[in-house]
């Protein structure tokens, strides 16, 4: 299948989504939604593969939002509608069993801070920048920003981003906790996909039960989250990963994760 707003690569393990759309630093439109969908339909149909990457193609964006040339005129149903499409792709970002990083390589504004928060985590260029500045277009986030930002740094730093529309660097980003680690721009991708390579060589039954504790349970109370991830362990523990994890230790050797999904 061939994508026009993205560039869609599987290489092995290691599937990547490269935002797309250079003459408008790759904001998200429709059409966007849909081909991201699509290449993600493919993630989820390939066994072999085990960690996603989001990037975006060139060196000036990740993605700067969702596309206002796109919104100008759009009626409140249509604007509704936008928006929850592209709500519904962030839950399935959190939702697919895999890992997914975000390579923030330039600015993630908008809809861009958006989708990365909704990977898993975040690995940015020092040249990079943050911010959900709707505000100053007279909207608000629509991705989910106002919701998963608060969540991840709080409320009070979520609503001064939100209300002053501050775009702010790479490294004030991590010191927030939006960002994970922040590279030189010509190391960044070296060492996401070094990140990738390791992730990769986990089992995909722990790591389908990791990802969805930590985000199911981070909704719940504690208890409940405990519970669930009672359950997820009780998974794994009869897992041909745990034989082959714990047999591995056991006999002093690095073990080699064969396991699949039920
Ligand atoms: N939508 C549509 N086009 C965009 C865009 C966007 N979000 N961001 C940039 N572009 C376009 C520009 O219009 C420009 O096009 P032309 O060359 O045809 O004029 C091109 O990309 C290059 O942009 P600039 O000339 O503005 O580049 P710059 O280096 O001077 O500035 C920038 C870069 C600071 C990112 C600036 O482009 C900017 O502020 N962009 C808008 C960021 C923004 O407001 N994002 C939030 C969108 S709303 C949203 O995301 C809602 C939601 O949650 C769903």
């Amino acid at each position: 299948m061939s994508f026009e707003n993205i560039i869609f690569e599987i290489d092995g393990a290691i599937a990547v989504i490269r935002f797309n759309r250079p003459k408008a630093l790759n904001a998200i439109n429709p059409d966007v939604l849909k081909e991201v969908n699509q290449a993600m339909d493919q993630v989820e149909a390939n066994s072999g593969v085990k960690v996603l990457i989001l990037t975006g193609e060139g060196d000036k964006a990740f993605v700067a939002g969702a596309d206002i040339a796109h919104m100008v005129n759009l009626t409140p149903l249509q604007g509704r509608k936008f928006s929850r499409d592209g709500q519904e792709l962030m839950f399935r970002l959190e939702a697919l069993p895999i890992p997914v990083i975000a390579c923030v390589n330039g600015f993630a504004l908008g809809g861009g801070t958006e989708i990365a928060m909704a990977c898993d985590f975040i690995y940015a260029s020092e040249n990079a920048k943050f911010g959900q500045p709707e505000i100053n277009l007279g909207i608000i986030p629509g991705f989910g920003g106002t919701q998963r930002l608060a969540r991840l740094v709080g409320k009070a730093m979520a609503r001064e981003l939100c209300m002053t529309g501050a775009m702010i660097s790479a490294a004030e980003a991590k010191e927030i906790g939006l960002v994970n680690k922040v590279f030189p721009p010509d190391q960044l991708w070296e060492e996401t996909m070094k990140t990738a390579r390791v992730l990769a060589s986990k089992g995909k039954v722990s790591m389908k039960a990791a990802k969805q504790c930590i985000n199911r349970g981070y909704e719940v109370d504690l208890r409940s989250g405990c519970y669930m991830e009672a359950d997820g362990f009780a998974v794994c523990i009869t897992s041909p990963d745990q034989k082959e994890g714990m047999s591995a230790f056991l006999e002093k050797r690095k073990p080699e994760f064969k396991g699949e999904l039920s």
